[in-house]
């Protein structure tokens, strides 16, 4: 039996919940999976610049060096194939992947959504828009999923949650903020751990 499987991670932007992934591998609470490559949709995410100081391949498929999604996504699947991957990470990850993608990997795709999916999820809720929703619906309530992912946008089978107040003052900012430190950075990386063990179980 492997030791560990190998994780991409495909982000867009800052790369706060990848950072996560690399201090959980350091303190070792992911230690099941390995982060063998980052994949960044664009060329100045700064996540890109999390995964060099930390000594892991990095790779840029962005939408403006592609005719199609169809072109984009088939490098997607190059690069994921060369590279032995078992796991894909979407973290903070701004496109939408097609069926015929996750199709492909079935059950081993997963996304972290910064809302308690079934709620403020599907298209057109993403980043800050989602604690927006939130504000304006008066939940008391919110926090993070880690799901699966499927054909339809944060459609998948739900691995983890956690739930984080929504406080009287809060702005969309403060509260993405919060959400982000009491709930994405700690789930992520228990959901990821979670499937890499389970995925090495059973012999990959
Ligand atoms: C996070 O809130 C994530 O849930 C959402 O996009 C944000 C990405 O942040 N999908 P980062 O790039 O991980 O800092």
């Amino acid at each position: 039996m492997r030791d560990y499987i190998n994780i991409a991670v495909l982000v867009s932007g800052g790369g706060t919940n990848l950072q996560a992934l690399i201090d959980a591998q350091s303190s070792g609470i992911l230690k099941s999976g390995k982060i063998k490559i980052v994949i960044s949709s664009s060329l100045s995410a700064y996540a890109l610049e999390r995964a060099k100081k930390n000594g892991i391949k990095t790779a840029i498929v962005s939408k403006n060096d592609f005719k199609t999604p169809e072109e984009r996504e088939t490098e997607l699947v190059k690069i994921i194939k060369e590279n032995n991957i078992d796991l894909i990470v979407l973290a903070g990850y701004m496109s939408i992947l097609s069926g015929n993608f996750t199709s492909l990997f079935d059950k081993r795709i997963i996304n972290i959504h910064p809302s308690l999916i079934p709620s403020f999820c599907g298209e057109g809720f993403y980043g800050i828009k989602v604690h927006e929703a939130v504000l304006k619906k008066g939940v008391k309530v919110t926090g993070a999923t880690v799901h699966f992912v499927n054909e339809i946008p944060d459609g998948g089978e739900i691995i983890m949650q956690k739930a984080v107040r929504v406080l009287k003052h809060d702005t969309p900012e403060s509260l993405q903020k919060r959400v982000m430190r009491l709930a994405e950075w700690k789930i992520l990386p228990q959901a990821v751990e979670y499937v890499s063990k389970s995925i090495l179980r059973k012999g990959v």
